[in-house]
């Protein structure tokens, strides 16, 4: 018989990406091949990659060059890429580099098979047809972990900020069927599963073709009939940001206390020229409505600095929204012109050394927000699910709090393991750590 093809897949990018290679997983084990953990072994190496700033793209071109030495030592390997790079690209790939066999688009995945044996056939291909019909709602992700599990419940988006690439790369929004989202949730349930993100790039607009509900009603639901699976969710856009929805959070203890919220900028004339849909004003009363039902809710944000024409004084006023809001923790990038975006049209005006200065400036403030909102926590009991083994110390464990924090902590002389909820009290911390110990 013969012995089954081994795939390795990289993942970059954000969390939707990984869930998306969960499912890339599942596709070709179904058609028979076998998912290797080390490169070496590998008979496909699949890259998943992400557009969304160009930094991103070019780390994904120096890796292609260094995989060429893998293609030398084993001419038979394929180098496979997908994902947002493969729809932002498309056939300038298979002209840029020539080790890659096959180039497939996010929403060409039920490809795979085909494009592999079209690849050991020797036949290049390129898959990057858009199908805003296609949620893979049929598919069941293959996942490694079995204490935390994602759930793509929507896919791609309407939003179109200016600077953005997603909704050229991923394709109009689409919400998958409620039942089928139900259906994963209470299989993931069974196994075991302590915790389940909702992944979406507009997660708080689903709404569901066949059932009619709202993105509330289907966390109200699943919170509700899984009272021991911690909920979370991911990202919401401030312009779907619901009463029901706030609501629905402060309701359910196991709903993590935790929104990612970008805000991008604190100006509103750049928040206009970004077309996010909101005045900082009018983000700033959802903030005060959140926290007014939920004191202890985290809120983390997304910021970009040095959008096109953005002013000294604009961006000073992000530095005062920063300070306003004291968000728990931010992603903060540097502004990337993006192709065929609104913005690729506006003047990248501002020199490359502003754009630094602003970033550093950023996040040098948020880091001392963070500093003092983590010291707060000292002395207070958190809630926390184990996830293993600190990165940095074998000898110390790590959990997350239901508000997103990561606890580093001495393993107690009772029995702890992975998945395992459990109470440590806060002793000490950093920006972007606290320390604890077992109660
Ligand atoms: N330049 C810089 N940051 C960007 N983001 C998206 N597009 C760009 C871009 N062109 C950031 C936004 C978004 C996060 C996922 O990435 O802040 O919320
Ligand atoms: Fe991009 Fe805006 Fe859609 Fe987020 S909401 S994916 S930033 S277009």
């Amino acid at each position: 018989m013969q012995e089954k093809k081994g795939i390795y897949i990289e993942t970059y990018g954000c969390q939707m990406n990984l869930n998306d290679s969960e499912i890339v997983s599942s596709i070709v084990q179904e058609a028979g091949f076998l998912i290797e953990k080390k490169i070496e072994k590998a008979d496909m190496i699949f890259i998943n990659t992400c557009s969304v700033r160009e930094n991103a793209e070019r780390r994904i071109f120096e890796r292609l060059i260094h995989l060429k030495q893998y293609k030398k030592r084993k001419p038979r390997l394929i180098v496979a890429l997908l994902g947002c790079m493969a729809k932002n690209l498309q056939a300038e790939l298979l002209e840029k580099s020539e080790i890659l066999d096959f180039v497939v688009g996010p929403d060409e995945y039920r490809k795979l098979p085909e494009l592999i044996r079209e690849a050991f056939n020797k036949n290049r291909a390129l898959a990057v047809q858009p199908n805003n019909a296609e949620t893979y709602d049929d598919i069941i992700p293959y996942r490694e972990n079995s204490i935390s599990a994602f759930v793509s419940i929507m896919r791609g988006c309407n939003n179109f900020c200016s600077y953005c690439v997603v909704p050229y790369t991923r394709g109009r929004e689409r919400s998958r069927k409620s039942a089928s989202i139900v259906r994963e949730v209470k299989s993931l349930s069974k196994k075991g599963i302590k915790e389940i993100t909702f992944l979406g790039q507009n997660v708080n607009s689903y709404f569901c073709p066949e059932s009619k509900i709202h993105f509330a009603s289907l966390l109200e639901n699943c919170a509700a009939a899984n009272p021991h699976i911690w909920f979370r969710f991911m990202t919401s856009h401030p312009k779907d940001m619901s009463d029901e929805l706030i609501e629905v959070i402060s309701s359910y203890e196991n709903i993590c206390k935790h929104l990612h919220f970008p805000l991008q900028s604190g100006a509103n004339r750049i928040l206009r020229m970004m077309n996010r849909k909101y005045t900082y004003e009018h983000y700033l009363s959802l903030v005060e409505k959140i926290r007014l039902k939920n004191p202890d809710c985290a809120i983390s944000t997304d910021i970009i600095s040095g959008f096109p024409s953005e002013t000294i004084e604009e961006h000073k006023q992000t530095l005062s929204a920063l300070k306003t809001i004291r968000y728990d923790s931010a992603f903060m990038f540097k502004y990337s012109q993006r192709p065929r975006t609104k913005a690729e049209h506006f003047p990248d005006d501002l020199p490359e050394e502003e754009k630094i200065r602003r970033l550093n400036e950023i996040i040098a403030l948020q880091s001392s927000i963070s500093r003092e909102l983590n010291k707060n926590e000292i002395g207070k009991i958190h809630l926390a699910l184990v996830e293993g083994k600190s990165k940095r110390n074998p000898k110390q464990w790590r959990a997350r709090s239901g508000t997103n924090k990561l606890i580093i902590f001495d393993l107690p002389e009772v029995e702890i393991k992975i998945g395992d909820l459990i109470e440590l009290k806060i002793t000490k911390s950093t920006s972007a750590t606290l320390f604890g110990e077992f109660v």
